[in-house]
This record gives C-alpha cells, sequence and structure tokens, in this order.
C-alpha cells in the first residue's frame, strides 16, 4: 500500500477509471469502508466538487455527495447559479476513514491523515485530468491540501480565487476552497445561518470565474 499509482489506468476514461479505483488497496482505508466511492456527475463539467471524503451515507449508497450534506451543497450551488446537475462532484479520499466507538460499535468519521490523501491523490488527478475543468471547488482542508499544498489554511485564505499548479494537472484551473459541508450540517442552527451565509459567499467568488 504505497499509494494509488500503480492502480491507475492509462487515459481519461472515467468509467475505466472508476472501476479500477473500485480495487484501489493504496492505503488501508479500504479495509474498513463498504465501498470506494468515486467522482460522479457530469463528465464534460466546468466545475468539479472536492469533498473531503465519503460520508457515512455516501459510503453505503456508492455515490457522492448523497446524503444531508450533498443536499446541502446543491442548494448552494443553486443559489450561486451553479446548475448542481452540471457539476462532477468527488472526493479527496475516497474510501470513508471511520473507527468503531461505544458498545454499539457504531462508526464515526475519522479526519484523514496526510499520507492517506497523498496516497489516494492519483484518483483526483486522473479525474481532473480527464475532465479538464475552469473551476475547482474545494470543500475543507484535505480537498484544499490535495491540490494547494500543505501550508493551505483554510480560514484564512478561504473565498480567494486561486490558480492550480499541483504538480501532475496538465491543465491549470482556477479554484476556491470553502469549508465541509458536513460541518455546516451539524451546526446548531443559531450557527448555522451564518455558516451557510459565508459558505455561498465563498461559492459566490467561485462562480465568478464562469461568467
Ligand atoms: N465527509 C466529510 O468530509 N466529512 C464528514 O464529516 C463526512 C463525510
Ligand atoms: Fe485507494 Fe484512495 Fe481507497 Fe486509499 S482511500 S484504498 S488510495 S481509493
Amino acid at each position: 500500500t504505497t499509494g494509488a499509482e500503480r492502480f491507475v489506468p492509462p487515459g481519461d476514461d472515467l468509467e475505466r477509471l472508476r472501476e479500477a479505483a473500485a480495487t484501489c488497496e493504496g492505503c488501508p482505508l479500504f479495509r474498513d469502508a463498504e465501498r470506494t466511492v468515486f467522482g460522479a456527475g457530469d463528465a464534460a463539467a466546468r466545475v468539479v466538487v472536492v469533498g473531503e471524503q465519503p460520508g457515512e451515507d455516501e459510503d453505503r449508497a456508492g455515490e457522492p455527495f448523497t446524503g444531508a450534506a450533498g443536499a446541502l451543497l446543491d442548494r448552494a450551488l443553486e443559489q450561486v447559479g451553479i446548475d448542481p446537475v452540471s457539476v462532477w462532484r468527488t472526493y479527496a479520499v475516497k474510501h470513508r476513514k471511520s473507527a468503531r466507538v461505544g458498545p454499539t460499535g457504531r462508526r464515526v468519521r475519522l479526519k484523514p491523515v496526510r499520507g492517506e490523501a497523498a496516497a489516494c491523490r492519483p484518483w483526483l488527478l486522473a479525474e481532473l485530468n480527464a475532465i479538464g475543468p475552469d473551476l475547482v471547488i474545494c470543500l475543507g482542508g484535505t480537498a484544499a491540501h490535495a491540490l494547494l499544498g500543505p501550508e493551505f489554511q483554510v480560514s484564512v485564505q478561504r473565498g480567494v480565487l486561486h490558480e492550480l499548479e499541483t504538480p501532475g494537472l496538465r491543465r491549470s484551473a482556477s479554484a476556491v476552497v470553502t469549508v465541509r459541508p458536513e460541518a455546516l450540517v451539524r451546526l446548531r442552527e443559531a450557527e448555522r445561518d451564518d455558516a451557510f451565509a459565508q459558505f455561498l459567499a465563498d461559492l459566490r467568488k467561485a462562480a465568478e470565474v464562469l461568467r
């Protein structure tokens, strides 16, 4: 398990990539998750949205952003004039990282570590190279670090237009970083309104690229 590289087939065929990713053993995360959750959406998308990792719903469904966070994300995209159907959604880490807790053995999310994100990055780069978007929206630090480098600080640099110069990326793209919609879903109502407004402001900045 020294990264996904050796599992990634050559070429830009997204379905071939998806099939290959289903049996990736590029890092230990495949052992505890139900399945690989590869990206999905419009293969000709101008916008690629990169989340951190599948949540519980997505791990079960095998499709990205099918749960509450995905619904919130779609609502926000719509509000800034980006048709959710026209984007490609994916994750920086394609197997869910979780741990069993308590007597019921309930699974809770664990944040992927840098090595896991690095191991999985070849899949993300392959998707981006196949699609060639104009804009990449990174949801949270894990996605931002994968594409903009380990020094990126979401709290300081969110909502700002960046140019991707990620090694391995064939075509540059604009990038905007915001927070994980999963984090917004979990906020109390009183805090959620402000946080959602900030989320929208970040996405509005991103949408400027498309005009
Ligand atoms: N994906 C994330 O990025 N965060 C979660 O909490 C769950 C899924
Ligand atoms: Fe492969 Fe990524 Fe899954 Fe690790 S998380 S096994 S690198 S697909």
